[in-house]
Order: structure tokens, then sequence, then C-alpha cells
């Protein structure tokens, strides 16, 4: 009997899983929802009656119950590199040289091209046919295990097909590949959360990153992402072709794009990646371009890798997606510096991963330069990440009665008049008690980057300048008293309000540079105000000093040193900053570390991504050592610190043998000091 009920379930596991293969990789169901439904009841009831026969990768087992309290770090055995881009046909050339040059004479060099998806890269580890662990690229050395997340995605085989003929062994190996959501699916996604009033997904790529960082499988469950899988790596088997390797992977059950080709030259090359620009609007999901391997993969072990990226594979990136849309109107939003910045409200269009319904016209020269008006039919252009801008008008489509766009006479928030300085391209509000101004004024304050108070975003300051809790950022530091009244608004609860004000009263642990940074001084930018910090040391010998002395600080110009001058000079300012003093925020640099380290007194240029933090980042740590950052590289200059894809400097730094470092060596400094 016993061995019956292990047969019936072996059984029905096996339907189920070819299902969930016909239907989510092939897109071909065999059986009706209905049926699917039978085959996965009978199973979970056998499963409860015999709890001893549950195994892993049983397909009732995808959506685990636990919640992932943390995501452990996973080391990588073998690197996930990522890819140089090119952009044009010259530079893909230009690797195929590189490539002819790195291999001994006369070998027969073949590509394979491959769509590049847009979304989350994978790695998923199979022992013994069974999935064991999924892991995020992380830096490339070290991921973060999301398993109990990408159980959950149906295109993921928890247990693999057998091939017919084993050529390799595949007892222990990794696929990776990238997770993605289909375009329609993360509009519809998009579309629940603005109508359940939640944060909208930037684009699919972010709603699939985002999606595997969750903790509980059971929304994961609940989100469309699928999987592609595109290399296939093991440290105890020496593979052939890349080429080979898509097919075995696709043998073992793995959804495989199909859209990979095998290319014998470079002009093939070219053609293939012309063919899949052309195809892109055609797919249901997100490319961004197309990655070219070298189909041998003896041939990219002699070519190996430099830094982050291989020498043997290249991203080719399309060009920037465009689509056409009209402009209802023109509107005008005012900054916090007063500032009217013209907007472009848009018949909302999807372009590149996202759906745009507006677009920033900059500033009234550019609407006069490019001839925009309301009701135009434009054309809308999005690369990658870069904010969407508006190209050129499509004049022959042009409304007869349609008139020349013009700049208000007032400040469309608050009415006061507006002015222009002589030597500034924009319009200011002249009233600095501007709802508009206040509110940009705080967003800026309790921003990432100056205050950072978690959870005070732009819709709450909105809402506190409303109901008039918050007039100046002083006000930030008092809304300890109004804990009732907080806690009393709908939106809020008791919660929340603690955890905001506990991060208001953490904020006060921001450093000088930081605060100095918040006030929103005109021109005074994260490095200015760092640079004011150093030199000056306190707010108030900062506030003494006159014009001159501000303006011989190194790299600070006329407009900056005028413009902290006028802003000492404002009673109001003054009177915020006693308030913030009482406060108890941080107005004095911390003394810099006497001790001697390896970056002290050394010059550093940063050029190219860092994949660890950003540059901004990396200058802060050199600086806290006692280093210095500089913009431009020179025979004074150090070290290079050298991130992926670093151009320019880079190469200036090897004609003046200024000495180079990686980012991997970077960190060993730090850890060495
Ligand atoms: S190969 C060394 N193939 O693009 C090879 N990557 O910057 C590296 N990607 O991190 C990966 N489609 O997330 C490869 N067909 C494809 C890809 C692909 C998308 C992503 C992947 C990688 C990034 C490269």
């Amino acid at each position: 009997m016993p061995d019956k009920i292990e047969k019936r379930i072996e059984e029905l596991r096996e339907k189920i899983r070819e299902n969930d293969y016909k239907y989510y990789v092939l897109a071909e169901p065999s059986i009706s929802d209905f049926e699917y439904d039978k085959l996965l009841k009978e199973l979970e009831k056998l499963e409860a009656e015999n709890p001893q026969l549950i195994t892993p990768d049983s397909p009732t087992q995808r959506v685990g119950k636990d919640l992932t309290k943390e995501f452990k770090p996973v080391t990588h055995k073998v690197p996930m590199l990522s890819l140089a881009n090119t952009y044009s046909e010259e530079e893909l050339f230009d690797f195929d040289r590189k490539v002819r040059n790195g291999l001994p004479a006369g070998e027969k060099i073949e590509y394979v091209v491959e769509p590049k998806i847009d979304g989350a890269s994978v790695s998923l580890n199979y022992v013994n046919g069974l999935l064991k662990t999924a892991a995020t690229r992380g830096d490339g050395t070290v991921g973060e295990e999301i398993t109990a997340n990408v159980k959950t995605i149906k295109s993921v085989p928890l247990k693999l097909k057998k091939l017919k003929s084993y050529k390799y062994k595949l007892n222990d190996f990794e696929a990776r590949g990238e997770i993605f959501m289909k375009i329609k699916d993360f509009l519809k996604l998009n579309k629940e959360r603005e109508d359940l009033g939640e944060k909208l997904f930037a684009n699919p790529r972010n709603s699939s990153a985002g999606t595997l960082k969750l903790q509980d499988p059971k929304v994961v469950a609940k989100r469309p992402l699928n999987i592609f899988l595109y290399m296939l790596i093991s440290i105890e088997e020496e593979f052939e072709f890349q080429f080979e390797n898509l097919k075995i992977l696709k043998e073992l059950g793995f959804n495989v794009n199909p859209e990979f080709k095998l290319c014998k030259n470079i002009d093939e090359v070219l053609k293939a990646c012309r063919h899949l620009e052309e195809k892109r609007e055609t797919l249901e999901y997100e490319i961004d371009g197309a990655v070219i391997k070298v189909n041998s993969i003896r041939q990219q072990g002699i070519l190996g890798s430099i830094a982050k990226s291989p020498r043997w594979a290249v991203a080719f990136k399309f060009k920037a997606k465009q689509a056409f849309t009209t402009i209802n109107k023109i509107t005008w939003q005012v900054g916090r510096t007063g500032a009217v910045t013209p907007v472009a409200e848009l018949e909302p269009v999807f372009l590149s991963g996202s759906t745009i319904s507006r677009a920033t016209l900059h500033n009234f020269d550019e609407i006069k330069r490019k001839d925009i008006r309301e009701g135009d039919k434009v054309i809308l252009e999005k690369g990658g990440d870069v904010i969407p801008k508006i190209v050129a008008v499509v004049l022959d489509e042009r409304k007869k009665d349609s008139k020349p766009a013009k700049p208000p006479d007032n400040c469309p928030v608050c009415g006061a008049r507006l002015y222009k300085p002589e030597n500034e391209v924009a319009y200011y509000c002249e009233n600095t008690e501007c709802p508009a101004q206040i509110k940009g004024r705080l967003e800026h304050f309790a921003a990432r980057g100056a205050m950072d108070i978690e959870g005070l975003g732009e819709a709450l300051i909105d809402l506190f300048v409303e109901k008039e809790f918050l007039h100046t950022y002083a006000d930030i530091f008092d809304l300890k008293k109004r804990q009732e009244e907080l806690i009393a608004i709908e939106r809020l609860g008791e919660k929340s309000v603690d955890n905001l004000l506990r991060s208001i009263e953490e904020s006060k642990k921001q450093p000088f540079e930081k605060v100095l940074f918040a006030l929103g001084i005109r021109y005074v930018g994260s490095g200015a105000a760092r640079k004011l910090a150093d030199h000056f040391l306190s707010l108030d010998s900062l506030m003494k000093a006159s014009e001159e002395e501000i303006s011989e600080v190194h790299e600070i110009g006329p407009s900056i040193s005028k413009s902290v001058r006028e802003f000492f000079s404002n009673d109001k300012n003054l009177k915020i900053i006693q308030r913030l003093k009482d406060h108890g925020l941080n107005f004095r640099a911390q003394k810099k570390s006497t001790v001697n380290s390896f970056f002290t007194n050394k010059t550093f240029v940063l050029t190219g991504t860092l994949l660890k933090f950003s540059r901004e980042e990396a200058g802060e740590k050199i600086i806290a050592l006692g280093g210095k950052v500089s913009s431009g590289v020179s025979k004074k200059t150090d070290y290079v610190l050298a991130g992926e894809n670093a151009g320019s400097k880079l190469d200036k730094a090897r004609s003046l043998d200024v000495q180079i470092i990686t980012e991997e060596e970077f960190l060993k400094f730090l850890k060495e000091k």
C-alpha cells in the first residue's frame, strides 16, 4: 500500500512538472486549468496524509511558509562578471579585433549573439538534478541567497529533466540567467499598486529586482516573474561551446531565450544585432541590447577578463528608444530656490520600461529653442535609466491655432511676481514664503545625502505643511511635541509615528558637512559643503568669514561665496539656525583622525563605475582617512581608482604613469588603512 501511494505521488509530481514546463517554458499548455488543479489537489492531499513523503522538489513546495529574515551571503564559485558596453559598429569591430589579437593566429572564431534581457541576474545551483540554492549577483563575488523566492517562479525547474545522453558530468553545476517581468505583467502590477495607493515601480527591471528581495515568498509567488537562462557553469567540467551549452540548458528543462544565433564572423554578428534591434519592439519583455560571446569556451579561457568584465564577451547597446506623444499642457513647477521650471504634461506613453506622463523642459530658453507648444506632437526619447527628454516637435502635425508658449508672469503656486536675474536662464518666484519653496526646502533637508530622515518624504511633508505643523526645517525637530496629533492622522498610526520620530532624532548625528548641505544654501551642493566644512570646521567660523575668505577655499568660486554670505546675513535664517543649534545638530566637524593612514595626504581621482559604493561614497572614505579627491588626473595625482567602463581619465593616468588601482585593491587598502 505505501509503495502504491509513493508511486502515485511521484506520478502526480511528474505530471505537474511536465505541465509546468509546457505552460511556463514552452507556452503550450496541454491540459486545462481544471485538470491541473485536480492533480495538484490530489498531490496535496496525499502529501498531507503522508508528510514523511514530502520532498523539497515537490511542486507543492514552491511557496515556503517562512519569512526570509535575512538574505545570507553566498560566495560565487566562479565570479559573476558583467559586460563592457559598445554603442556603435566601430566599437563592435574593435571588440572583434581585440578578440582576434588575443588568440593565436589563424584560429577560427565564432560568436553567439543573444538578446540582453533587462532584468535581475541570478545564479541557480543544481546538485544531483535538484535546485539547491539561488543567489543574486551582488558585487559579482558575493551575492545573496534568494532560494525561497526563486523557487516560487514556475519556469524555474525544482527538478531537472534527465538528459538522454550525458555528454558532461552535471552533478553539481550553476545555471545563470536573468529574472524578468513581461511588460504587460509589469503594467498590470503597477496598476494594482496605483489602485492601492502603493509606490509604483519605475520599470520592469526594478520590479523584478525588488520582488526578489521581498521577505515573504507568498507575496513573491503572486508576482509574475519569469526567467531566461544563458550560462552553464561547472567547476567539475570543461564545456566546449556556448551554443551547445544553451541547447543543453534547454534540454534540461530550462527556459532559454529562443533568439540566440551562432555567427561565423563579426559581419554576421552585426546583422544579428540589427535583427534583434528590429525585433525589440515586438517582444513581450524588455531587452536593452545584444550580448556577443565568443562561442568556444577554450578561447574564452585564453582571452580571460579584465577587472570585472570578460574579454570574450561584450554588450551591444541599442539606441535610446523613441516614442511619439502629445503635450497636453505645459505647467510650471516651483523648486526650493524659487526657480520656476517648465514641465510638459504628456499623454501617457510607455517607453523603455516605464510609462511616461511628464518630462522636464528645463527652462524657457529650451522651449523657445525647440519651439515647443501646448498641443504639439513630440518625439520623446529615453536611454536606459536616463530621464525622458523631448527631442523634437513634429511640426507637420502642428495645429493651426497653436500659439508659442509663454512664461507665466506670476508664481503658479503663490501668485507672487516672477523675476529673471540677468545672467540666468531661470525665472524665480520672489516670495521665500511660497508654499512650494517651503516644501522644497523641507524635502531637500530631509533627503538622503542631507539629513537622511527616513520616512519623511514628499507626501508627508506636503501633509505637514498643509496642516501647518511644518514651516521651516527647525520645526521638524519639534514634531515630537505633536505625537498625539500625528498618531490621530489616519494614514499614520502609532508605529509609523514612532519610527518617524526616531529617525528625526537619529538624524541629529549627521556630520556637520551633511547638515551644511541640508541647509539648502544656493549653489552649495554636497561637494561644496564638504569643502567648506573641512576648511572652516564649524558653522560659527564659516558664519564669521567674509566673502573673500570663503572664496579662498580650494575650488570654491565667487557665486558660492556670495550666496553663503547672503544666507548668513538673513535674520530669518539666523533664527532658524539658532533653533537647530538648540536642538543639538552637529555644527562642528569631527576631529580628523591624526593617525597616519595609507590615505594621508594622497590625492585620488575616481573614475568609472564602482560596484561596492558610489564614487561619492568612495570619495568620502578617502577624505575621512586623510586623503584628497580631485576631479582631474595630473602629475600630482597619486592614485587613480578605476571602476568599470573607465574612460579618458584612465587613459590619461596611463599616459602620465600614475598608479592605477582597482576597486578590489582599494577595498584592501581600506581594510588595512
Ligand atoms: S552574460 C560574462 N548574457 O547583463 C557574462 N548577460 O552587464 C555576463 N544579461 O549581469 C553575463 N542578458 O544580468 C549575459 N544573454 C545574456 C544577458 C546578460 C542580460 C545581463 C546580466 C549581466 C549584465 C551584463
